[in-house]
C-alpha cells in the first residue's frame, strides 16, 4: 500500500518503517497512526519479516511529539478517542511476537519518547533528546508514557520527567535504562544494522518466546511469570531451530536457523 506518512523498505529480514513528516519533526497526527497501526500489522502477517527498524526522517527529531496543531482544537471526546488510537498502536508495537528497535537520531518528544517506549530494543545518536514536556502545553502523556516511563525507568524518574517536562540528553537517558546503547551520530545507522541483522539472524521462535516471556512476565506474578517461561521454553524443542542450534554447538560450527 502507499503510504503518505511513512517511507517502508525491506532488505534481508530487515523491514524499516520511517515516520516522514521531516518538515514537522515527524510530529503524530491521526493519518501517521492509522498508517503505523497498518505497516505494524503487516510487519506481524509478513513471515520475511523477521525484525522492524523503527526511526524517523531527516537529522532533528525521532519524532516530536502527538501533532499539537491537530489536537489544538480537540474535545475531550476527540482527545479521548485520539488517546486510545495512541495507546493501541504503543500496544500494538510492544506485543508484537518480533523485535522492534528504535533508531533515535534527535528529539524524542511527547509522543515520540512514547513510540520509542513501546518499542523492544532503543538504540540512540549522542545528539538525541528525550522528553515528556505535555506538562508545558496543560497536558499530560496520553500514549501511555505515564505508564511505560514508570515501568522502564522508575517512579522517580517518571514523575521527574512527566512533572518538568525538560528534556535529558542520551547520556542520562542511558543511565536511566531508557535507551539500551548510545552511540556517536555518525555510528547510529552501522549499529541499528548490526543489531537488526543479528536478530534477524536469530531463531524466530525463541525470540518470540522471550518477547513474550519478558513482556508477559513483567505484568504478572513471579509464579504465573515462571509458569509461562516453561511453556514457552518447552515449545522451543518443537522447533528444527532448535535442534540446529545445539547440534552446531556439538558439532562446533556457526548455526543456520531456518524459521521452522
Ligand atoms: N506537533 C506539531 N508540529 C510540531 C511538533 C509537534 N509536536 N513539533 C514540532 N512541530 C513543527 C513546528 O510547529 C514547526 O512547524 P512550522 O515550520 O510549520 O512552524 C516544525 O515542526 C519545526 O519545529 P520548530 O519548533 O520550528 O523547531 P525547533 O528546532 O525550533 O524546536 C522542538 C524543536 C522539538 C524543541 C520544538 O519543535 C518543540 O518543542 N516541539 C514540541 C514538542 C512537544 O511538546 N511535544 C509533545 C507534544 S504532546
Amino acid at each position: 500500500m502507499a503510504y503518505r506518512n511513512l517511507e517502508i523498505s525491506h532488505h534481508d529480514g530487515v523491514r524499516s518503517i520511517t515516520v516522514n513528516r521531516p518538515d514537522k519533526l515527524n510530529a503524530l497526527n491521526r493519518d501517521t497512526l492509522n498508517e503505523l497501526g497498518i505497516a505494524f500489522a503487516q510487519a506481524a502477517a509478513d513471515d520475511d519479516v523477521r525484525v522492524v527498524v523503527l526511526g524517523g526522517a531527516g537529522d532533528k527529531a525521532f519524532v516530536a511529539g502527538a501533532d499539537i496543531a491537530e489536537m489544538h482544537d480537540y474535545t475531550p471526546r476527540q482527545a479521548q478517542d485520539f488517546s486510545r488510537r495512541g495507546q493501541q498502536l504503543m500496544t500494538a508495537i510492544e506485543r508484537l511476537r518480533k523485535p522492534v528497535i528504535a533508531r533515535i537520531q534527535g528529539f524524542a518528544l511527547g509522543g515520540g519518547m512514547e513510540l520509542a517506549m513501546a518499542c523492544h530494543l532503543r538504540i540512540a545518536s549522542d545528539k538525541a533528546r528525550f522528553g515528556q514536556p505535555e506538562i508545558k502545553l496543560g497536558l499530560i502523556p496520553g500514549f501511555g508514557g505515564t505508564q511505560r516511563l514508570l515501568r522502564l525507568a522508575g517512579r522517580g524518574a517518571a514523575l521527574e520527567l512527566c512533572l518538568t517536562g525538560t528534556p535529558i540528553d542520551a547520556q542520562r537517558a542511558y543511565a536511566l535504562g531508557i535507551v539500551t546503547q548510545v552511540v556517536a551520530a555518525e555510528q547510529l545507522d552501522a549499529a541499528v544494522a548490526k543489531l537488526a541483522q543479528h536478530l534477524a539472524d536469530s531463531a524466530p521462535l525463541a525470540v518470540a518466546g522471550i518477547l513474550e516471556a519478558i513482556l508477559e512476565g513483567g505484568e504478572t506474578a513471579l509464579d504465573q511469570g515462571l509458569a509461562f517461561e516453561t511453556q514457552a521454553f518447552a515449545l522451543a524443542f518443537a522447533s528444527e531451530d532448535m535442534r540446529e542450534g545445539t547440534s552446531a554447538f556439538l558439532e562446533k560450527r556457526q548455526p543456520h536457523f531456518s524459521g521452522r
